[in-house]
Formats: structure tokens, C-alpha cells, sequence
């Protein structure tokens, strides 16, 4: 499969900077872990796996994990990259192409941006960018996200581009004093 590459201008932005959306591949590797753990260390209760879990881990590990993430349009993350080749931003896509009974639902999962780069429209273009992958290249007819339900700001970003709420799962989580609920949204494509 041909992967792609998308160039856009950052908006709010004094200093014109291009922003550049492609699938992380191999050589992203240790931009990917820099990005995480950032990911994991600044929004602890947005995220399944913990940091001190991921540190821990050695570097044949975060590879072999990293590597499940290479498999464009199936199972891949989405990169935002500003400065040639900065990792800023990304978001996770996965369906189990499979199997024929569930291959038209795709999951979106993993948003993140990193803090300095927020509110110029990074995490809407990635979002978007991967809602048409899916129905554009995989042939998706649904896209599934669980959101926080204290996730204020990803979840009208949600709201915004189609999703729609479905359920509520209660106690997804179970953080250090207390637990966290999501919502179950989905965009039918
Ligand atoms: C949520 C997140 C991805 C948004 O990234 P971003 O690149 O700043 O988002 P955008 O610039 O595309 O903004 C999208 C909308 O969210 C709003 N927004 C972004 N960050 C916000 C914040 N901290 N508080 C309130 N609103 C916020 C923007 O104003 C914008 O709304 P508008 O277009 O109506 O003005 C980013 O804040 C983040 O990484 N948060 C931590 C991780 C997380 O919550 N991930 C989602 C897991 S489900």
C-alpha cells in the first residue's frame, strides 16, 4: 500500500510553519518514544498504559510494540510533524481487516499533542485526516473512540467532527484516588 503524506499551514501561527501528516514508519522510532512518554507523563489519566510501566520497558521491547504500529492503513499512528521532521502530534488507527464481520468498524485511539504545539488546529487535522483514510482507503463504514468524561476538550473536538455518543462505560479506568469513566462514541462514515 502506497502511503501518503499531507502538507498543510499551521493556523494561529505568526511564523509560517508547514505541518506534515504521514503513518509513522521505522525510522520514527525514537521520536515516537519521545513523544509518548511525554504523552504518558503529562496526561496520565487520558492514557491505558502507565509511564512508569513504558520507562521500564527496555528498547526491544518498545520496538516490538512499536513495530505493530507499521502496518498502514490497517494498524499504523498517524505523525504530525512541524520543522522537517519534529514529532509534535499523533492518533492511533486500528480495524482487524481479517475478519469480514468486523472489518467495516475501525478504531481510533492514542490522541495526543504535545503542549507547546496545542490550539492550532493539529489534533483536527489528524483526526480528519485519518476519518478519510478509513473510508477512503479501508473502506470503513464506522469509526469507535472511548473519550474521558472529564475530557472536556477532546470531547468537543469529538462533538465537532461527527462522533456521536453511545454509551458510557463506568470505572474504565482505576487511576490513583478514584477512578475514571468514558464515554463510547462512534462516527458513521
Ligand atoms: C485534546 C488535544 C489532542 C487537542 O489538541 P489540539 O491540537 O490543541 O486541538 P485543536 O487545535 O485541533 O483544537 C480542537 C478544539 O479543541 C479546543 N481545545 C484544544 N485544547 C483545549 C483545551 N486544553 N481546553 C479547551 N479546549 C481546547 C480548541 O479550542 C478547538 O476548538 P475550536 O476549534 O472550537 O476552537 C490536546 O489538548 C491533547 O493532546 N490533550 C491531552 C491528550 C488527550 O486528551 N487526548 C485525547 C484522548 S481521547
Amino acid at each position: 500500500m502506497t502511503r501518503f503524506s499531507l502538507t498543510f499551514a499551521l493556523e494561529n501561527n505568526l511564523t509560517p510553519t508547514n505541518l506534515n501528516l504521514r503513518p509513522i514508519e521505522i525510522d520514527d522510532f525514537s521520536r515516537f518514544i519521545k513523544l509518548q512518554s511525554e504523552a504518558l507523563l503529562h496526561a496520565p489519566e487520558v492514557f491505558g498504559s502507565d509511564y512508569h510501566w513504558f520507562e521500564s520497558l527496555s528498547t526491544v521491547s518498545k520496538e516490538q510494540r512499536y513495530e505493530k504500529y507499521l502496518n498502514f492503513p490497517y494498524q499504523y499512528l498517524l505523525g504530525a510533524f512541524v520543522d522537517e521532521n519534529t514529532l509534535v502530534g499523533m492518533v492511533g488507527f486500528s480495524v482487524d481487516n481479517s475478519q469480514s464481520k468486523t472489518r467495516h468498524k475501525g478504531k481510533l485511539w492514542g490522541l495526543f499533542v504535545s503542549p507547546n504545539h496545542r490550539g492550532q488546529g493539529i489534533a483536527t487535522k489528524l483526526v480528519e485526516t485519518l476519518i478519510s483514510t478509513a473510508r477512503d482507503v479501508v473502506q470503513c463504514e464506522q469509526i469507535q473512540l472511548t473519550v474521558g468524561t472529564e475530557n472536556q476538550a477532546s470531547y468537543l473536538l469529538y462533538l465537532r467532527l461527527g462522533f456521536t455518543v453511545y454509551g458510557t462505560e463506568r470505572h474504565s479506568m482505576k487511576l490513583v484516588g478514584g477512578y475514571a469513566d468514558e464515554f463510547l462514541m462512534v462516527k458513521f462514515l
